[in-house]
């Protein structure tokens, strides 16, 4: 089976990048869309409602280009309103939620940190998962301010370091062995997060295990490309030069309103 139509995601903002990374490095051939919500960034602080409603508004424009499969590439949009929109659009969708079982899986502390939105540490999805394994302690962290930091270009300013040692230091202490990265934004942060870090804890994203899924569900019922050359759009809503240094100025950026 073969389907040349390219894969669309969306993010509210430049986060899901790193899931775009995973997926265009495993499946190199594969044409994709990216939509950058930033003007509405960030989505965390919104209300699960808002969070749907702007959802819906990506996905129309996905829908438009004529995607054969939609990557809800933002761990907020994810646990919030996944559901809602495999209720309402035909097309399959692949989300992105923390990594908690590999991380509860392995960790011999039985205490694993977990950085995220307030979004996605209340919604009842990522609820229903931390059930799963009630005899790990969970450090849950909200990463007030480190979404609109990474947005406004300030990777790597003091007030960035200020907040993770201050969001990271009492996962330190509770003796975590894993800090699940629960926001598709924060591996930009990696670099500075693991010179806060001890070497013993390991740090956890979820781009890998999307891209695996990805691949998954082309092959089972999608379609992958036979074109040899793939083609890239990413679409901003807001300043695009973010956009582009994370891109590393490889790719177009197109502005546009939406
Ligand atoms: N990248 C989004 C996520 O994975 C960021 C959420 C936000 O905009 O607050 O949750």
């Amino acid at each position: 089976m073969t389907n040349n139509y390219p894969i669309g995601l969306f993010d509210s903002g430049i986060g899901g990048t790193s899931i775009w990374n995973a997926i265009h490095h495993l499946l190199p051939n594969e044409s994709t869309i990216y939509l950058a919500d930033s003007k509405n960034a960030p989505y965390g602080q919104k209300t699960k409602a808002e969070i749907i409603a702007l959802s819906y508004k990506n996905v129309e424009i996905l829908l438009e280009q004529k995607c054969k499969l939609i990557v809800v590439a933002c761990n907020t949009a994810t646990t919030n309103a996944i559901k809602e929109l495999r209720e309402i659009y035909n097309v399959p969708f692949i989300g992105i939620e923390p990594a908690i079982k590999p991380a509860a899986l392995n960790s011999k502390t039985q205490t694993i940190g977990i950085l995220a939105t307030k979004g996605t540490l209340n919604s009842a999805l990522f609820n229903q998962t931390l059930d799963k394994y009630p005899t790990i302690k969970i450090v849950e962290q909200v990463g007030h301010g480190l979404v609109q930091l990474i947005e406004n270009g300030a990777i790597n300013s003091p007030e960035m370091n200020h907040l993770l040692h201050t969001y990271l230091q009492p996962m330190i202490d509770a003796n975590i062995d894993y800090l699940v990265l629960g926001c598709s934004h924060y591996p930009y942060l990696i670099p500075q997060i693991r010179a806060i870090l001890p070497p013993s804890i390991q740090i956890i994203d979820s781009g890998e295990a999307v891209a695996r899924q990805t691949q998954f569900v082309l092959e089972s019922n999608v379609g992958f490309t036979d074109a040899k050359i793939s083609q890239h759009t990413f679409i901003t809503n807001s300043d695009p030069k973010v956009l582009k240094d994370v891109l590393k100025n490889e790719y177009e950026v197109v502005e546009r309103d939406f």
